[in-house]
């Protein structure tokens, strides 16, 4: 991986992710995913530069966040003390909301509350019926084999996708994009929707925008609830580890506040249970593959320019000597 994706990044910037399946089902190459070459850059630069600006990283997300998570908890006691059935709670919804409103937050400027809280189980239940389509055999035997595209099934839930996607309210945003025009964006679709004013042919085109918004509530979503959902089992199943999280927690913390990005390099154990739990997870066992954009070598073999390369991250997360 270091020889490879560290030090020679630019030879594995191209994608072989099922492009030919998901361009004939999307009438092109659209979505940050599935693009290549200076298509892909500008797209990954656009969205990285917009998410920055909007505080990725810094207080002012973290703010949102943390008022995110206090709603989440305050839904977690009510229904607890509302009685649980037969002793038992899932978690799992409240989590799904916390996280679909903070990538909500920065793709289209609102959370997944109040009248909007429709929108979230339309899009959730969209969201899992794909990934657990994209992973089912007969599913990915069509995705090798795009020309059987029109497999009712697969159409039927892509079809959902368009849908949905079409129907949001991205026209009023578009409003309110070309009269806030000097301010700065308050989100990814407004940011994205004034390039598109002057750059629709450098690739700022609705179609471009939508399937963007797409993939990142895909990639976002169901991997950030899955490692939420393990961190929550792995404490279950090591009382022992929950209660020095839980120690250390109270020591540095207390009851009164939330923690922040700026408690981390006094939470030592905490850190590390976090980064534990993402490693022995493994949430991702089979990544996206990327393809090679020149001649390379690889652990001492020639790799043919364009050649499909799948990194397997699992083999560094369980590798002893790393
Ligand atoms: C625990 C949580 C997450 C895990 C384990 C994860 C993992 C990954 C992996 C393995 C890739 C492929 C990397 C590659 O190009 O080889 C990826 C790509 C991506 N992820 Fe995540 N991800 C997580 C959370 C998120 C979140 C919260 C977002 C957005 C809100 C997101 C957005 C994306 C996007 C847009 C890509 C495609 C990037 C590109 O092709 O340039 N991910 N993720």
């Amino acid at each position: 991986m270091m020889e490879t994706l560290v030090k020679d990044g630019d030879s594995y910037t191209d994608r072989d992710y099922y492009n030919e399946f998901l361009s004939i089902l999307r009438g092109g190459k659209y979505g940050i995913v599935i693009q290549e070459g200076d298509e892909w850059k500008e797209q990954r630069k656009f969205i990285m530069s917009v998410f920055n600006k909007l505080g990725v990283g810094k207080n002012l997300l973290e703010q949102r966040i943390l008022s995110e998570i206090s709603a989440m908890i305050s839904s977690i006691d009510k229904d607890i003390e509302a009685g649980l059935e037969h002793g038992k709670y899932d978690i799992k919804p409240r989590i799904e909301v916390c996280i679909a409103s903070t990538i909500n937050l920065l793709l289209l400027g609102y959370e997944f509350h109040g009248e909007r809280s429709h929108e979230f189980h339309e899009l959730n239940s969209l969201v899992i019926q794909y990934m657990t389509l994209v992973g089912q055999p007969d599913a990915q035997i069509l995705m090798f084999r795009p020309y059987l595209y029109n497999w009712p099934y697969f159409n039927k839930i892509f079809a959902k996708f368009q849908k949905f996607i079409g129907g949001m309210q991205i026209e009023e945003i578009q409003k309110d994009a070309n009269f806030n025009e000097y301010g700065e964006p308050t989100d990814y679709v407004t940011a994205f929707l004034r390039e598109m004013k002057t750059r629709e042919n450098e690739g700022y085109t609705m179609i471009e925008l939508r399937n963007n918004l797409l993939e990142v509530w895909n990639a976002g979503q169901d991997t950030t609830t899955v490692t939420l959902l393990w961190s929550i089992i792995y404490m279950i199943h090591h009382q022992d580890i929950q209660q020095k999280v839980q120690e250390e927690l109270d020591q540095v913390i207390g009851a009164d506040r939330l923690i922040t990005i700026e408690d981390k390099p006094y939470l030592p154990y905490t850190s590390a249970v976090t980064n534990e739990v993402q490693r022995c997870s493994n949430i991702l066992p089979q990544n996206l593959a990327r393809k090679t954009t020149r001649d390379v070598t690889i652990g001492g073999h020639q790799v043919k320019k364009g050649t499909a390369v799948m990194p397997m991250i699992s083999v560094v997360l369980y590798d002893e000597k790393v």
